[in-house]
């Protein structure tokens, strides 16, 4: 399941710097590289990372928290980056889909994927694929109930839930049973998404009420080279 950092609440951040509105230096680590940016601080992950970095493997779809095509690995837990601020994400370690193959050899789950056929447009498969990878993490045979709700965050457009599942499942080592069918059905029902996945959604959903005030579009990024571009 995708989730959104966790906020601290401590005093002293409480009563902190406002940082801003102007573009401030932050220095970000993504697929094991640092970047030195100028960003607003209201500026999201999704946008440091596609205007900013130029890596567009993560998607901007609704940009409200709701379809998980924007899904990153902050710390190897899986976040929306269109409701995540760049800002949050200093010292930690972002890794996108770009920096899943290694030596131009496929990530597993990426192999699965292919192999399984998970792939029609193909534009969800990024969010696709690094929430696949955390939820194998947590579970490594994983059952098709910890699968659907794993995955409940990311939807597909193109309905290639059963062919998702597929893939999961054959990292797995198959003891997991469940019928793909029934796994099929429930990608995007949330009555059936359990406690924690509604609960996110219900913080989702604040979050993005919030990013819906009026303003206008969102300037170009100030060029990473004035603050030392890419390292
Ligand atoms: S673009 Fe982030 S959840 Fe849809
Ligand atoms: S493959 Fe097209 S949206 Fe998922």
């Amino acid at each position: 399941m995708v989730r959104t950092l966790k906020r601290s609440t401590a005093v002293s951040q409480i009563f902190a710097p406002v940082a801003g509105p102007g573009p401030v230096p932050v220095t970000l680590r993504v697929n094991g590289q640092v970047h030195r940016l100028g960003l607003e601080p209201r500026r999201s992950l999704l946008d440091a990372l596609r205007l900013g970095l130029g890596l567009t493997g993560a998607k901007r779809v609704c940009n409200l928290g709701e379809c998980g095509a924007c899904t990153v690995l902050i710390d190897d837990e899986p976040i929306y980056s269109c409701l995540t601020l760049a800002l949050e994400c200093q010292g930690r370690a972002v890794t996108t889909i770009e920096g899943l193959a290694a030596d131009g050899t496929l990530d597993p789950v990426q192999d699965a994927f292919v192999r399984c056929d998970a792939v029609q447009c193909g534009f969800c498969t990024p969010g696709q694929v690094l929430a696949a990878k955390a939820l194998l993490d947590d579970h490594p045979n994983p059952t098709d109930e910890q699968i659907r709700r794993g995955m409940a965050g990311n939807l597909c457009r193109c309905g290639t839930y059963t062919h998702i599942v597929e893939a999961i499942r054959s990292l797995g080592d198959g003891r997991s049973g469940g019928r793909v069918g029934e796994a099929e059905s429930g990608q995007g029902d949330q009555a059936d998404a359990g406690p924690a996945a509604r609960s996110l959604r219900r913080s989702c959903a604040r979050e993005a009420a919030d990013r819906r005030s009026p303003g206008p579009d969102l300037p170009p990024l100030t060029p990473a080279s004035h603050l030392g571009g890419r390292r």
